[in-house]
Protein backbone atom coordinates (compact mmCIF):
# COMPACT_ATOMS: atom_id res chain seq x y z
CA UNK A 1 0.00 0.00 0.00
CA UNK A 2 2.69 2.99 0.56
CA UNK A 3 4.05 1.75 -2.59
CA UNK A 4 0.96 2.78 -4.39
CA UNK A 5 1.19 6.48 -2.44
CA UNK A 6 3.55 7.90 -4.78
CA UNK A 7 1.42 6.80 -7.43
CA UNK A 8 -1.70 8.08 -5.85
CA UNK A 9 -0.26 11.73 -5.05
CA UNK A 10 1.28 11.74 -8.69
CA UNK A 11 -2.34 10.84 -10.03
CA UNK A 12 -4.23 13.08 -8.23
CA UNK A 13 -1.67 15.68 -8.76
CA UNK A 14 -2.34 15.15 -12.96
CA UNK A 15 -5.89 14.52 -11.99
CA UNK A 16 -5.46 18.71 -10.64
CA UNK A 17 -3.60 20.13 -13.38
CA UNK A 18 -5.77 18.80 -16.07
CA UNK A 19 -9.31 19.82 -14.58
CA UNK A 20 -7.63 23.13 -14.11
CA UNK A 21 -6.53 23.13 -17.36
CA UNK A 22 -10.01 22.02 -18.88
CA UNK A 23 -11.53 24.28 -16.50
CA UNK A 24 -9.38 27.41 -18.17
CA UNK A 25 -9.72 25.85 -21.86
CA UNK A 26 -13.81 26.17 -20.88
CA UNK A 27 -13.82 29.57 -19.43
CA UNK A 28 -11.92 30.88 -22.71
CA UNK A 29 -14.23 29.35 -24.86
CA UNK A 30 -17.10 30.47 -23.19
CA UNK A 31 -16.11 33.75 -22.83
CA UNK A 32 -15.02 33.43 -26.68
CA UNK A 33 -18.61 32.14 -27.09
CA UNK A 34 -20.26 35.13 -24.85
CA UNK A 35 -18.07 37.80 -26.70
CA UNK A 36 -19.11 36.61 -30.40
CA UNK A 37 -22.85 36.37 -29.11
CA UNK A 38 -22.72 39.96 -27.59
CA UNK A 39 -20.89 40.81 -31.27
CA UNK A 40 -23.99 39.01 -33.14
CA UNK A 41 -26.44 41.00 -31.16
CA UNK A 42 -24.76 44.22 -31.50
CA UNK A 43 -24.43 43.32 -35.46
CA UNK A 44 -28.06 42.19 -35.65
CA UNK A 45 -29.42 45.10 -34.03
CA UNK A 46 -27.34 47.88 -36.55
CA UNK A 47 -28.29 45.65 -39.28
CA UNK A 48 -32.03 46.38 -37.97
CA UNK A 49 -31.27 49.65 -37.81
CA UNK A 50 -29.81 49.63 -41.31
CA UNK A 51 -32.89 48.08 -42.37
CA UNK A 52 -35.10 50.34 -41.09
CA UNK A 53 -33.53 53.13 -42.35
CA UNK A 54 -33.63 51.98 -45.92
CA UNK A 55 -37.34 51.31 -45.29
CA UNK A 56 -38.23 54.79 -44.42
CA UNK A 57 -35.90 55.98 -47.01
CA UNK A 58 -37.80 54.06 -49.10
CA UNK A 59 -40.95 55.09 -48.43
CA UNK A 60 -39.95 58.68 -48.80
CA UNK A 61 -38.48 58.02 -52.46
CA UNK A 62 -42.04 56.57 -53.21
CA UNK A 63 -43.52 59.54 -51.73
CA UNK A 64 -41.64 61.64 -53.17
CA UNK A 65 -42.16 60.01 -56.68
CA UNK A 66 -45.38 60.30 -55.73
CA UNK A 67 -45.66 63.64 -55.51
CA UNK A 68 -43.67 64.17 -59.04
CA UNK A 69 -46.09 61.96 -60.89
CA UNK A 70 -48.66 64.32 -59.70
CA UNK A 71 -47.16 67.24 -60.62
CA UNK A 72 -46.07 65.79 -63.71
CA UNK A 73 -49.92 64.72 -64.58
CA UNK A 74 -50.76 67.59 -63.42
CA UNK A 75 -48.51 69.52 -65.59
CA UNK A 76 -49.20 67.44 -68.74
CA UNK A 77 -53.07 67.75 -68.02
CA UNK A 78 -52.61 71.75 -68.07
CA UNK A 79 -50.35 71.47 -71.48
CA UNK A 80 -53.68 68.76 -72.71
CA UNK A 81 -56.05 72.31 -71.81
CA UNK A 82 -53.87 74.51 -73.46
CA UNK A 83 -53.53 72.73 -76.34
CA UNK A 84 -57.20 71.83 -76.43
CA UNK A 85 -57.75 75.72 -75.96
CA UNK A 86 -55.10 76.34 -78.97
CA UNK A 87 -56.83 74.03 -81.03
CA UNK A 88 -60.31 75.72 -80.60
CA UNK A 89 -59.08 79.26 -81.10
CA UNK A 90 -57.20 78.14 -84.40
CA UNK A 91 -60.58 76.62 -85.47
CA UNK A 92 -62.48 79.71 -84.97
CA UNK A 93 -59.84 82.15 -86.13
CA UNK A 94 -60.77 79.84 -89.23
CA UNK A 95 -64.46 80.17 -89.28
CA UNK A 96 -65.44 83.39 -90.65
CA UNK A 97 -68.12 84.85 -87.73
CA UNK A 98 -70.27 86.34 -90.46
CA UNK A 99 -71.61 82.87 -91.72
CA UNK A 100 -73.64 82.92 -88.17
CA UNK A 101 -75.12 86.06 -88.05
CA UNK A 102 -78.66 87.29 -88.35
CA UNK A 103 -78.88 89.00 -91.25
CA UNK A 104 -82.88 90.10 -91.31
CA UNK A 105 -82.83 93.15 -91.03
CA UNK A 106 -80.92 92.99 -87.76
CA UNK A 107 -76.97 92.90 -89.07
CA UNK A 108 -75.18 94.30 -91.97
CA UNK A 109 -72.91 93.07 -94.25
CA UNK A 110 -70.82 96.07 -96.27
CA UNK A 111 -70.74 96.22 -100.24
CA UNK A 112 -67.17 94.43 -99.72
CA UNK A 113 -68.12 91.67 -98.34
CA UNK A 114 -67.41 88.20 -100.01
CA UNK A 115 -67.27 85.07 -99.48
CA UNK A 116 -64.12 83.47 -98.69
CA UNK A 117 -64.25 80.70 -101.95
CA UNK A 118 -67.09 80.29 -104.20
CA UNK A 119 -68.22 77.43 -106.42
CA UNK A 120 -69.95 77.31 -109.83
CA UNK A 121 -72.82 75.21 -108.79
CA UNK A 122 -72.90 72.17 -111.70
CA UNK A 123 -75.82 72.46 -114.43
CA UNK A 124 -77.34 69.30 -112.62
CA UNK A 125 -78.42 71.00 -109.71
CA UNK A 126 -78.95 74.20 -110.76
CA UNK A 127 -82.43 75.79 -112.45
CA UNK A 128 -82.43 76.54 -116.17
CA UNK A 129 -79.59 78.33 -117.73
CA UNK A 130 -79.00 80.42 -114.86
CA UNK A 131 -74.95 80.08 -113.00
CA UNK A 132 -75.35 79.78 -109.68
CA UNK A 133 -72.44 80.28 -106.94
CA UNK A 134 -72.30 78.66 -103.65
CA UNK A 135 -69.74 78.51 -100.38
CA UNK A 136 -66.94 76.49 -101.84
CA UNK A 137 -66.27 75.19 -98.01
CA UNK A 138 -70.05 74.27 -97.57
CA UNK A 139 -70.52 72.54 -101.46
CA UNK A 140 -70.05 69.20 -99.99
CA UNK A 141 -72.65 69.34 -97.26
CA UNK A 142 -75.14 70.94 -99.90
CA UNK A 143 -73.80 68.13 -102.71
CA UNK A 144 -74.69 65.45 -100.18
CA UNK A 145 -78.13 66.91 -99.46
CA UNK A 146 -79.16 67.24 -102.77
CA UNK A 147 -77.47 63.66 -103.96
CA UNK A 148 -79.31 61.72 -100.99
CA UNK A 149 -82.54 63.72 -101.85
CA UNK A 150 -82.13 62.34 -105.54
CA UNK A 151 -82.13 58.69 -104.42
CA UNK A 152 -84.95 59.22 -102.38
CA UNK A 153 -86.68 60.46 -105.57
CA UNK A 154 -86.87 64.34 -104.65
CA UNK A 155 -85.33 66.25 -107.62
CA UNK A 156 -84.00 69.62 -106.40
CA UNK A 157 -82.37 72.44 -108.18
CA UNK A 158 -81.06 75.72 -106.94
CA UNK A 159 -82.68 79.00 -108.39
CA UNK A 160 -80.50 81.20 -106.42
CA UNK A 161 -77.75 80.89 -104.86
CA UNK A 162 -74.72 83.50 -103.73
CA UNK A 163 -76.34 86.94 -104.52
CA UNK A 164 -73.59 89.97 -104.04
CA UNK A 165 -74.11 93.35 -102.17
CA UNK A 166 -74.32 94.37 -105.83
CA UNK A 167 -76.99 92.08 -107.08
CA UNK A 168 -79.05 92.27 -104.73
CA UNK A 169 -79.34 96.02 -104.47
CA UNK A 170 -80.27 95.89 -108.41
CA UNK A 171 -82.82 92.71 -107.18
CA UNK A 172 -84.25 94.91 -104.95
CA UNK A 173 -84.43 98.11 -106.97
CA UNK A 174 -86.64 95.79 -109.35
CA UNK A 175 -89.05 94.46 -107.22
CA UNK A 176 -89.45 97.80 -105.32
CA UNK A 177 -90.31 99.22 -109.04
CA UNK A 178 -93.31 96.74 -108.98
CA UNK A 179 -94.05 96.26 -105.68
CA UNK A 180 -93.03 99.90 -103.74
CA UNK A 181 -92.51 99.72 -100.28
CA UNK A 182 -94.88 95.92 -100.99
CA UNK A 183 -91.43 94.54 -101.73
CA UNK A 184 -89.64 94.56 -98.22
CA UNK A 185 -91.95 91.55 -96.82
CA UNK A 186 -90.17 89.06 -99.34
CA UNK A 187 -86.65 90.88 -100.70
CA UNK A 188 -83.66 92.03 -98.57
CA UNK A 189 -82.47 95.36 -98.75
CA UNK A 190 -78.41 95.06 -99.84
CA UNK A 191 -76.52 94.36 -96.75
CA UNK A 192 -78.98 92.48 -95.29
CA UNK A 193 -79.65 89.22 -97.27
CA UNK A 194 -78.36 85.63 -96.58
CA UNK A 195 -77.96 85.46 -99.77
CA UNK A 196 -74.79 87.68 -99.54
CA UNK A 197 -73.11 85.13 -97.51
CA UNK A 198 -72.83 82.45 -100.13
CA UNK A 199 -74.70 80.01 -97.69
CA UNK A 200 -78.76 80.37 -98.73
CA UNK A 201 -80.22 78.88 -101.03
CA UNK A 202 -83.71 78.79 -102.87
CA UNK A 203 -85.36 75.53 -103.86
CA UNK A 204 -87.21 74.77 -106.60
CA UNK A 205 -87.78 71.25 -108.75
CA UNK A 206 -88.13 70.60 -112.17
CA UNK A 207 -91.87 70.42 -112.10
CA UNK A 208 -92.02 74.16 -110.19
CA UNK A 209 -89.38 75.38 -112.47
CA UNK A 210 -90.10 79.50 -111.94
CA UNK A 211 -92.89 78.91 -109.68
CA UNK A 212 -90.91 77.73 -106.88
CA UNK A 213 -93.07 79.75 -103.97
CA UNK A 214 -95.11 76.95 -104.30
CA UNK A 215 -92.33 74.72 -103.29
CA UNK A 216 -94.43 74.07 -100.22
CA UNK A 217 -97.00 71.68 -101.51
CA UNK A 218 -94.29 69.29 -103.21
CA UNK A 219 -92.78 66.41 -101.76
CA UNK A 220 -89.39 67.95 -101.54
CA UNK A 221 -90.29 70.32 -98.95
CA UNK A 222 -91.18 67.48 -96.91
CA UNK A 223 -87.95 65.95 -97.58
CA UNK A 224 -86.31 69.20 -96.91
CA UNK A 225 -88.68 69.33 -93.78
CA UNK A 226 -87.32 66.04 -92.60
CA UNK A 227 -83.56 65.61 -93.65
CA UNK A 228 -81.89 69.42 -94.13
CA UNK A 229 -81.25 69.92 -90.54
CA UNK A 230 -79.09 66.21 -90.94
CA UNK A 231 -76.78 68.32 -93.78
CA UNK A 232 -76.99 71.56 -91.44
CA UNK A 233 -79.45 73.50 -93.64
CA UNK A 234 -82.49 75.09 -91.41
CA UNK A 235 -85.61 77.01 -93.06
CA UNK A 236 -84.98 80.69 -92.15
CA UNK A 237 -88.16 82.12 -92.77
CA UNK A 238 -91.10 79.51 -91.27
CA UNK A 239 -94.69 80.93 -90.87
CA UNK A 240 -95.64 83.41 -88.31
CA UNK A 241 -91.78 85.10 -88.83
CA UNK A 242 -91.39 88.33 -88.22
CA UNK A 243 -88.78 89.59 -90.55
CA UNK A 244 -90.21 88.27 -94.06
CA UNK A 245 -92.85 86.51 -95.48
CA UNK A 246 -93.47 82.77 -95.23
CA UNK A 247 -89.98 81.53 -97.41
CA UNK A 248 -90.02 77.62 -97.72
CA UNK A 249 -87.53 77.54 -100.91
CA UNK A 250 -84.98 79.57 -98.79
CA UNK A 251 -82.71 77.60 -96.89
CA UNK A 252 -79.51 78.60 -95.11
CA UNK A 253 -76.56 76.33 -94.16
CA UNK A 254 -75.86 76.79 -90.12
CA UNK A 255 -73.98 74.01 -89.14
CA UNK A 256 -74.73 70.56 -88.42
CA UNK A 257 -74.94 70.93 -84.51
CA UNK A 258 -76.86 73.76 -84.42
CA UNK A 259 -79.26 72.08 -87.13
CA UNK A 260 -79.53 69.50 -85.33
CA UNK A 261 -80.51 71.14 -82.13
CA UNK A 262 -83.22 73.48 -83.59
CA UNK A 263 -84.80 70.57 -85.03
CA UNK A 264 -84.96 68.75 -81.51
CA UNK A 265 -86.16 71.60 -79.88
CA UNK A 266 -88.22 72.75 -82.42
CA UNK A 267 -86.99 76.28 -82.54
CA UNK A 268 -85.97 78.31 -85.87
CA UNK A 269 -82.59 80.51 -86.04
CA UNK A 270 -84.19 83.43 -85.78
CA UNK A 271 -85.51 82.01 -82.54
CA UNK A 272 -82.30 82.33 -80.69
CA UNK A 273 -80.41 85.01 -79.30
CA UNK A 274 -76.98 86.34 -81.13
CA UNK A 275 -75.14 85.13 -78.07
CA UNK A 276 -76.29 81.57 -78.12
CA UNK A 277 -76.23 81.39 -82.11
CA UNK A 278 -72.38 82.35 -81.80
CA UNK A 279 -72.00 79.43 -79.38
CA UNK A 280 -72.15 77.21 -82.56
CA UNK A 281 -69.68 78.92 -84.40
CA UNK A 282 -66.70 76.61 -83.44
CA UNK A 283 -68.64 73.42 -84.83
CA UNK A 284 -70.05 75.18 -88.06
CA UNK A 285 -67.56 72.56 -90.23
CA UNK A 286 -68.29 69.90 -88.55
N1 LIG B 1 -85.78 86.71 -99.82
C1 LIG B 1 -84.83 86.94 -98.78
C2 LIG B 1 -85.45 87.58 -97.61
C3 LIG B 1 -83.69 87.75 -99.28
O1 LIG B 1 -83.89 88.58 -100.13
O2 LIG B 1 -82.59 87.59 -98.77
ZN1 LIG C 1 -83.69 83.19 -100.67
Amino acid sequence: MPKLLPFAIGALAVALILSGYLGYQWRTTFTALESTKAELASTTSASQIALKNAAQDNAQLAEALAEQKRVNDEFGGKIADISGTVGKLDKLAKTDPELLQKYSKVYFLNENYIPESLIKIPEEWSYGAQEEYFHGKIWPELLDMLKDAKEDGVDLEIISGYRSFGKQAQLKASYKVIYGAGANAFSADQGYSEHQLGTAVDFTTPALGQNFTAIDTTEAYAWLTDHAHRYGFILSYPKGNTYYQYEPWHWRYVGRDLAEDLDDDGKYFYDLDQRKIDEYLISFYD
